[in-house]
């Protein structure tokens, strides 16, 4: 929305006075709209409840909590996956955290003293999986070339080396101003930082943080050891599956005190245009990531069997 936005105020600046001011009470209109769309205005009216907005995705949506397990999850957080996920396991395992925003830290749900237990892993940083932990592992992940994607224009997001290069800092949260590297999005710069961050899922999902190092492309081994944890784990969601993703865990795990706010979009990204720009990038040079696809394939696998299983589509 606000890339839209941008872009056609961008593209009127050269216009004369009437046409630029039409054009930017449609920006503002449109803007409105999209607003209240999402819940954000005013003018949204009630909020929907999860049963009225999981109904389209599932046969049952009055069924929840079928695995009737009291899951104290262990988050297996992989950068530019579903961050924000951590807004539907708070609300479903800890509904005195009270959460109404869809971006929330996860101290804030760790503060609220009652939530202190109910969760066997919620932090923030990207550590990679306990492997005793595995059973009660919720994870969500994406598109391997998405994910390296955002990671790009966040900064290098987990490639250290890339970070004291040209940011000074070693963690993105130091990094103040995006480089101009990575705004230029250079081929050299884009492909050093896609073999930066190869394999980071399947290394994660093998007990590596996210930051430990360099990754190198993940062992045979190491990736059929990723995909067989994600059919042992608690959860498995698919970002690009947003919706379906919370009304499964609705169905399997409750709903607790979910609203509508496990639903949001919490973090629009930054740089849309240059999302376009870095993916072409990438598909010029034929980049794949072999390991991180495999893994992709095997969530995807475990997702639509679940949808199946506990939505019954
Ligand atoms: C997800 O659900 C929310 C809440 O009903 C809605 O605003 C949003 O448009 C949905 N997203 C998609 C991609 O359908
Ligand atoms: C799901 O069911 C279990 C077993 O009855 C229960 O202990 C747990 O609290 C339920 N989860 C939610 C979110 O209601
Ligand atoms: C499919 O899901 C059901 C329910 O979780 C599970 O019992 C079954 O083992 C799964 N099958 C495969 C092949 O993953």
């Amino acid at each position: 929305m606000w890339s839209a936005t941008a872009t056609t105020r961008t593209r009127a600046s050269g216009d004369g006075g009437p046409a630029r001011l039409l054009l930017v009470g449609v920006v503002m209109v449109v803007g409105a709209i999209s607003l209240s769309a999402s819940g954000v205005g005013v003018a949204a009216g009630k909020p929907k409840t999860p049963a009225e907005i999981c109904a389209p995705m599932t046969t049952h949506p009055e069924r929840v909590n079928q695995t009737q397990r009291a899951l104290r999850p262990f988050w297996l957080h992989v950068p530019k996956c579903g961050t924000t996920f951590s807004v539907t396991m708070g609300q479903v395992h800890c509904p005195e955290a009270r959460i109404t925003e869809p971006v929330i830290s996860t101290n804030k749900i760790l503060k609220t003293p009652a939530c202190k237990n109910r969760f066997a892993r919620l932090t923030d940083p990207h550590d990679g999986l306990v492997l005793s932990e595995t059973k009660r592992m919720v994870v969500m992940l994406r598109d391997p070339l998405d994910r390296v994607i955002s990671g790009y224009l966040h900064k290098f997001h987990d490639c250290k080396s890339m970070q004291l290069k040209y940011c000074g800092a070693a963690y993105w949260d130091r990094c103040n101003t995006p480089p101009p590297q990575v705004l230029n999005s250079n081929p050299d710069t884009v492909l050093q930082y896609a073999k930066c961050v190869q394999g980071l899922a399947t290394h994660m999902l093998n007990g590596h943080h996210s930051r430990d190092r360099n990754f190198q492309a993940p062992t045979p081994h190491e990736v059929l050891a990723a995909a067989k944890r994600l059919q042992e784990a608690a959860f498995v969601g698919i970002q690009e599956e947003w919706n379906k993703s919370v009304c499964l865990y609705r169905a399997m795990f409750g709903e607790g005190g979910m609203t509508d706010v496990s639903f949001g979009v919490a973090r629009p990204s930054k740089y849309p245009e240059n999302k376009n720009k870095v993916r072409k990038l990438l598909k010029d040079a034929d980049w794949f990531d072999t390991a991180d696809n495999l893994v992709y394939h095997a969530a995807l696998e475990r997702f639509k069997n679940d949808s199946l299983h506990f939505l019954g589509e």
